[in-house]
């Protein structure tokens, strides 16, 4: 049988990849052979690189704040030259998020979502498809969240883009699809993230409250996330396109 785990000769780019949840799935790609090139907005990326070679394949790191058009201009060219000239996965994961609802949510926090949370990945994937198409092959994997169909009031602008992410990835995936690229977003729950965590949403009692609402009875670990983009960024998911998965042990149906 296919060993389809095996990304050997693949090339990634994750943006948002140096911590959290980008940082698991470019481990995961790099531990099962694929080259990968982190994208995020620190300056100081050696941290992912040491990592990344420990996981068997040295990478490539870019600094870049995502919502800046003029930092995001001719980026994908010029890391895809630098990856040897091949582009087989763009993780568009690059995330912040705003607390409040649309009476505290001003202008400037909406632009900046939209910038981060939209822009970016209509950006990059537009940078990316050429290649792709040229290739015949492609994966570009979005991650939205479960906020883009249960945001409880608290992240109005973030609610709205991650819904836009993922119809993102529905529209892109009609017109892709006849070129063998799949375009799929992934909706996580609560996962253990430098973000979450500094949100306390590992702290006690707050833990203890939100567990309610997870069939799980526990959160998420950002290799759940990883397992799920693996599955995505493979061919065992060749005629899976256009389709939000849900990791977020079993919220969103409940
Ligand atoms: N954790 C969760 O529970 C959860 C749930 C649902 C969805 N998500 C989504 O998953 C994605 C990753 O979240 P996370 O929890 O892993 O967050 P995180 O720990 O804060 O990591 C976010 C990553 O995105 C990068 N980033 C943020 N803003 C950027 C910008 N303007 N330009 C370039 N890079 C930028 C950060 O770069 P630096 O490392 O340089 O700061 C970092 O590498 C986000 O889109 C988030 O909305 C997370």
């Amino acid at each position: 049988m296919k060993d389809y785990l095996n990304f050997s000769g693949k090339t990634a780019i994750v943006i948002g990849g140096r911590r959290g949840l980008g940082r698991a799935m470019a481990l995961a790609f790099a531990e099962r052979g694929a080259k990968v090139a982190v994208v995020a907005r620190s300056e100081d990326g050696s941290e992912i690189m040491s990592e990344l070679t420990a996981a068997g394949q040295p990478g490539l790191y870019y600094q870049c704040d995502v919502a800046d058009p003029e930092a995001r201009r001719g980026l994908i060219a010029k890391i895809v030259a630098d990856l040897g000239g091949r582009l087989d996965i763009l993780v568009n994961n690059a995330g912040m998020q705003y607390a409040g609802n649309i009476e505290n949510c001003p202008e400037e926090q909406w632009k900046h979502s939209e910038a981060v949370l939209l822009d970016a990945p209509y950006d990059f994937s537009r940078q990316a498809i050429p290649f792709m198409k040229a290739q015949n092959y492609g994966k570009i994997i979005m991650i939205s969240s479960i906020c883009a169909v249960r945001e409880g009031g608290g992240n109005f602008a973030y609610g709205v883009m991650k819904a836009g992410l993922a119809s993102m990835a529905r529209c892109m995936a009609n017109s892709l699809g006849r070129y063998n690229i799949t375009v799929n977003a992934i909706a996580p729950g609560i996962i253990r993230t430098p973000l979450t965590i500094s949100q306390g949403c590992f702290e006690e009692p707050r833990y203890k409250s939100i567990i309610q609402r997870y069939p799980a009875g526990r959160l998420g670990e950002p290799e759940e996330v990883a397992g799920a983009a693996l599955f995505l960024a493979s061919d065992m998911s060749s005629f899976v396109n256009g389709h939000l998965l849900f990791v977020d042990g079993g919220f969103s149906g409940n």
